[in-house]
């Protein structure tokens, strides 16, 4: 099944669910305890020093609740929040237009930090360090630096590849939190909120089932949720069962370990293709036609995680775990 096709309908549907599932407040966003902790810990400083809180920087993999994070800061702090992404700051003018635009503590959230260009990211630094802003004013010999004061603020950014970031950037950030991947049990309770919302009924195994075959992403297990979801109110009497999860998820060629098709060519290719390696990231995205930069961001990291693939200097390897996994014979 395709989950790319979807009428304008249905999106729309889709993303305004997607709000009302999304946590609003730290009490709401499960796991992640250590991250939580210390932010909690930062806000409540910067409350009672009555400053804003210090520049943020959340990474990790897709879908596990960055910018989800970046909205309950911005709420539990009590003040407004301004998104926007690296791409989208396309000229240094763009940056100095949002940053002399925010009003005293809030939040400017950049998505994918890691794609601001090398100009924009000059505009970023005295912003971060002294709220101000260098302007040069006037052209050749006659050109002058003058400083604009902004207003306190806090950045946010979100990135998939901390070590794309630069050196001087990420040195610019009082706190550096890292999302990881979520255990089965945080899961379970991600999928039953998320079904609550819905209204729907479900089972605790059809719960863990879900959360199970989630690769310890939230995103993928409301995704999951949604199908199963649908396959419970066409196929049964809309209760979630367990039954109904496991047909449901085999339909949506999701295996128990949470492999998809993809994973799965991306598995067999390099085994078939290559002995199971060492084989170049980009050797693999060209033999199943998918982007190297989907690979590494997107089933990478997952694979690693489950220890199926290992990264060594001369390329990727498929571990003895996978092939045991496919019940394939490891090769001499
Ligand atoms: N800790 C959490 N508790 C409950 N639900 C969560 C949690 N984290 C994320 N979610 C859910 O997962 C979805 C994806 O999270 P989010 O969009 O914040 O991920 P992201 O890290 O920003 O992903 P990307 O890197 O793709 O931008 C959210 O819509 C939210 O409903
Ligand atoms: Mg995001």
């Amino acid at each position: 099944m395709d989950e790319r096709v979807v009428s304008a309908e249905e999106q729309g549907m889709e993303e305004s669910l997607d709000q009302r599932v999304r946590p609003q407040s730290l009490d709401n966003y499960i796991g992640q305890e250590k991250v939580k902790k210390n932010l909690s810990i930062f806000m409540e400083a910067a409350k009672l020093r009555e400053e804003c809180l210090d520049h943020v920087l959340l990474y990790g993999p897709p879908g596990l609740g960055k910018t989800t994070l970046s909205g309950i800061i911005a709420a539990e702090m009590g003040v407004n929040m301004r998104t926007t992404s690296g791409p989208a700051i396309e000229r240094p003018g763009d940056l100095a237009a949002i940053l002399s635009s925010l009003e005293p503590g809030d939040v400017l959230f950049i998505d994918e930090i890691h794609r601001l260009n090398r100009m924009v990211e000059e505009v970023l630094y005295p912003a971060m360090e002294d709220f101000c802003l260098d302007i040069v004013i006037g052209k050749g010999p006659t050109a002058r630096s003058v400083r604009l004061e902004l207003p306190p603020f806090t950045l946010v950014g979100a990135t998939t590849r901390a070590g794309m970031l630069s050196a001087p950037l990420r040195d610019r950030f009082g706190v550096l939190s890292r999302l990881e991947y979520y255990s089965e049990a945080e899961l379970t309770i991600i999928v039953k909120r998320t079904a609550e919302i819905f209204e729907a009924e479900i089972e605790d195994q059809a719960a863990i089932e879900i959360a199970r075959r989630s690769r310890g992403t939230p995103r993928i297990a409301n995704r999951l949720l949604r199908r199963v979801r649908d396959f419970a109110q066409v196929e049964g009497d809309g209760n979630i069962t367990l039954t109904i999860a496991k047909h449901s998820l085999e339909q949506l060629q999701v295996d128990e370990l949470g492999l998809d098709h993809i994973d799965h060519k991306l598995l067999y290719g390099m085994i078939e293709k290559f002995r199971g390696g060492p084989v170049g990231l980009d050797t693999i995205a060209a033999t199943i036609g998918e982007e190297s930069e989907t690979i590494e961001d997107v089933y990478e990291p997952y694979l690693l995680q489950i220890g199926f693939i290992q990264r060594t200097p001369r390329g990727r390897v498929v571990t003895i775990a996978c092939y045991e996994h496919f019940n394939l014979e490891v090769p001499k």
